[in-house]
């Protein structure tokens, strides 16, 4: 079940309370990982394989399991995709290949994960019941040949569910042998507007707003005649029909609430179907993509603990020079710090092996990238990575997608090879790992929560204003500015202990409520330090503005009164100056009016609001609250001035340039460097590298332990 990181596991850390740390907050966040008691696990973090039986000859599976065990994996995972050989005709099971595929798995040493396959139902599901398919934003029913192509609000698809996973879990609830399962695959990404869709997001409306008027006044039904009779007659908000026009911003953000609500009720019943018949110790998870825009990992009640897919090289480049072959640099950095934070374990479940067939461009991973990402999960906390897949395909839609084993079926590739190495250099540290030992107080000092909303998150995309704004690049630039000083970060939630970090980031948070700016501000008084930035508290929970001054809820707060906001089409000139240094912007700026004792951090340059402010920070309470109103083109100036948050509160940080990340896990400090160029850290005198070299050459991990905390 997703809980709140528990309470008796964060008083354990008051005793370590830094100096800096404000002693009445309860002291610092140390996040202990739970997860080898959770998952059952002897090991503190496991790896293993995806395998798809079916797609080998049965003569091979025995081989390859044990070439698995031998590699050194300690589980393996199948049937995800197999709706089609579980129940090869509606209503009629067949169990036993995958008795036989787990009975030879486990007497080759290996735990079995189990996928429940329900992305990828079977040919008769089509012929018989179309209805079940999704139909897209077009208006076009999907039908068979891919994935992930149902409606999850379909009654008929749901019957299907519920007795398949039934069917699974009375079969291997009880199996020893079965350690967990993930339930779906890379859950719900994209739209559905069919009808069945369309009656369940009628019905969601009824149970939240209760009477046709509630729902016409949040939605602004005044607005252009949109109001309705009744709950019959909405239509699903299709923004692509609307292309000419624009759809009721509440509309749309309720139908991105219902779909992630849909997908976490389409979750939480095969978990509770699991739950049912597993033998105590078996969990449940699913495998969220890395990046979650449509699902939102936290409305869901009934997994164990989340896990996630992690595929960095893909054709982008990010950082410059060759560092697209190192992967995008806040990936795995994000997702660790956001599926960490929900309970305090995650697992990886896919690891990118090699190179892969899916994006614009493939480029192999550069030599020791897998290493890398691999001892940055470790650092992140995982309790365990998956790497996809162990055979490269030798035929089907994944065929240019490498595996741990080359298409010979038994030799490593070049990259399985470096997945292996590290994997047994992972497991040589495992006895040395202190999995009781507290965050060093220098960490501590400085740990960061970043304030995160689904919600929010979809408004800001929903009225993004301006085509120069990307929400999810912009989360990157604060992450990267939180993470360059080297300090731990959670992702947390609106009703979360703010008082446990002594830093607070909330950046872009559009909706804000009276009681979140309250909640912000006793935490203020209270000594701690928040950095709200551009958008902040336009608008209510509801998504509508305040009745009053602009942004009326955070102005007490911030200090300063917002006189309105600009942004630039690309060929215009902005510029914003602070510290002697002047930086271009155009995306957005928040033109702020400083009250008495507000100091101004950085001012625009030009336009008619010359010389108004851009940034400003304040003392209230015990604590700081720093406003950033300008969003600048390469992010260098809001790097600078949450840096100067820190260094203000007197807390030490680390540089470090974009893309090295610095973490702790047990003991023992990691370093690795997604940045194109080589870094030297200086480590203190009494450290001892016991994995790596400095300086840290790109693709690299260092690891190393220091005498004192
Ligand atoms: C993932 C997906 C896997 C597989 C993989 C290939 O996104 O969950 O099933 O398709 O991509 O890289």
């Amino acid at each position: 079940m997703f809980r709140p990181l528990l309470a008796a596991l964060m008083t354990a850390a008051v005793a370590t309370t830094a100096a800096a740390y404000p002693a009445d907050m309860g002291g610092p966040h140390p996040a202990p990982l739970r997860g080898a008691a959770l998952l059952h696990q002897p090991e503190s973090m496991s790896f293993g394989v995806f395998y798809y039986p079916t797609q080998w000859p049965q003569s091979q599976w025995r081989r390859d399991f044990e070439g698995m065990h031998k590699l050194g994996f300690d589980f393996t995972h199948m049937a995800e995709f197999d709706w089609t050989y579980l129940e090869p005709e509606e209503g009629h099971f067949d169990f036993a290949w995958l008795d036989q595929a787990i009975d030879l798995a486990s007497k080759a040493g290996l735990r079995v994960i189990l996928g429940t396959p329900t992305a990828a139902p079977p040919s008769w599901m089509d012929e018989r019941y179309p209805e079940v398919y999704r139909v897209d934003e077009h208006g076009q029913r999907h039908e068979h040949g891919i994935r992930a192509e149902v409606s999850l609000a379909n009654p008929k698809y749901e019957a299907f569910v519920t007795r398949l996973v039934t069917a699974m879990a009375r079969h291997y609830g009880h199996d020893p042998r079965v350690w967990g399962w993930q339930v779906d695959n890379e859950p719900s990404t994209f739209p559905d507007y069919s009808d069945s869709a369309r009656a369940a997001f009628q019905s969601w409306l009824q149970k939240k707003y209760g009477t046709i008027d509630a729902m016409n006044t949040a939605w602004a039904g005044s607005f252009w005649s949109t109001r309705y009779g009744s709950f019959k007659q909405v239509h699903l908000p299709n923004a692509t029909l609307a292309a000419e026009d624009k759809l009721s911003p509440h509309a749309l953000l309720d139908f991105a609430r219902f779909q992630a609500d849909t997908t976490a009720r389409f979750l939480d019943a095969q978990a509770a179907i699991l739950k049912k018949y597993a033998r105590s110790g078996q969990w449940v998870t699913t495998n969220y993509t890395n990046v979650s825009t449509a699902t939102d990992p936290r409305r869901s009640h009934g997994l164990d603990f989340p896990s996630f897919t992690l595929y960095p090289v893909a054709g982008t480049n990010i950082l410059g020079g060759d560092s697209y072959a190192i992967g995008k640099p806040a990936n795995l950095m994000e997702a660790a710090s956001y599926f960490r934070s929900i309970n305090g374990t995650f697992g990886v479940m896919e690891l990118q092996p090699g190179q892969v067939n899916w994006g614009e461009i493939n480029p192999q991973p550069m030599p020791g990238a897998v290493s890398m990402w691999m001892w940055h999960a470790f650092a992140s906390g995982a309790s365990f990575i998956s790497t996809y897949r162990y055979r490269h395909p030798l035929r089907g839609s994944e065929m240019y997608h490498e595996g741990i084993v080359s298409t010979d079926g038994v030799t490593l590739s070049r990259t399985g090879r470096e997945f292996v190495d590290t994997l047994h250099e992972i497991k040589t540290l495992e006895p040395k790992l202190d999995n009781k030992a507290t965050l060093p107080s220098k960490l501590a000092a400085r740990y960061t929560a970043y304030l995160w909303s689904q919600d929010v998150f979809w408004d800001l995309d929903i009225q993004p204003q301006t085509t120069l704004w990307n929400s999810w690049a912009y989360r990157n630039t604060y992450t990267l500015a939180v993470k360059s000083t080297g300090a731990p970060m959670d992702f947390i939630a609106e009703d979360d202990d703010f008082n446990r970090y002594p830093f607070l980031i909330a950046p872009a948070y559009q909706l804000v409520s009276q009681a979140l700016a309250d909640k912000w501000r006793r935490y203020v008084e209270q000594g701690g330090h928040l950095i709200l930035t551009s958008r902040t508290g336009q608008k209510n929970a509801l998504g509508q503005f305040h009745e009053g001054p602009w942004a009326a809820p955070i102005l007490d707060l911030i200090g300063d009164d917002v006189e309105g906001f600009d942004m630039l089409p690309p060929s215009a000139n902005g510029a914003v100056n602070a510290n002697g240094k002047t930086h271009a912007w155009h995306r957005w700026a928040d033109i702020l009016t400083p009250r008495p004792s507000t100091t101004v951090l950085a001012t625009y340059a030009d336009h008619y609001y010359a010389g108004k402010a851009a940034a400003t920070t304040r003392k209230l309470g015990k604590g700081t609250v720093t406003m950033i109103g300008v969003s600048t083109d390469d992010g260098e100036l809001e790097r600078e001035i949450v840096r100067s948050v820190y260094q203000r509160a007197g807390v030490a940080i680390d540089d470090l340039p974009t893309g090295v990340f610095l973490d702790w896990r047990g003991g023992f400090y990691v370093m690795v460097n997604y940045n194109p160029q080589p870094f030297s850290p200086s480590l203190p005198i009494t450290a001892t590298i016991v994995h790596g070299h400095t300086p840290l050459v790109p693709a690299q991990a260092l690891v190393w332990k220091e005498a004192s905390p």
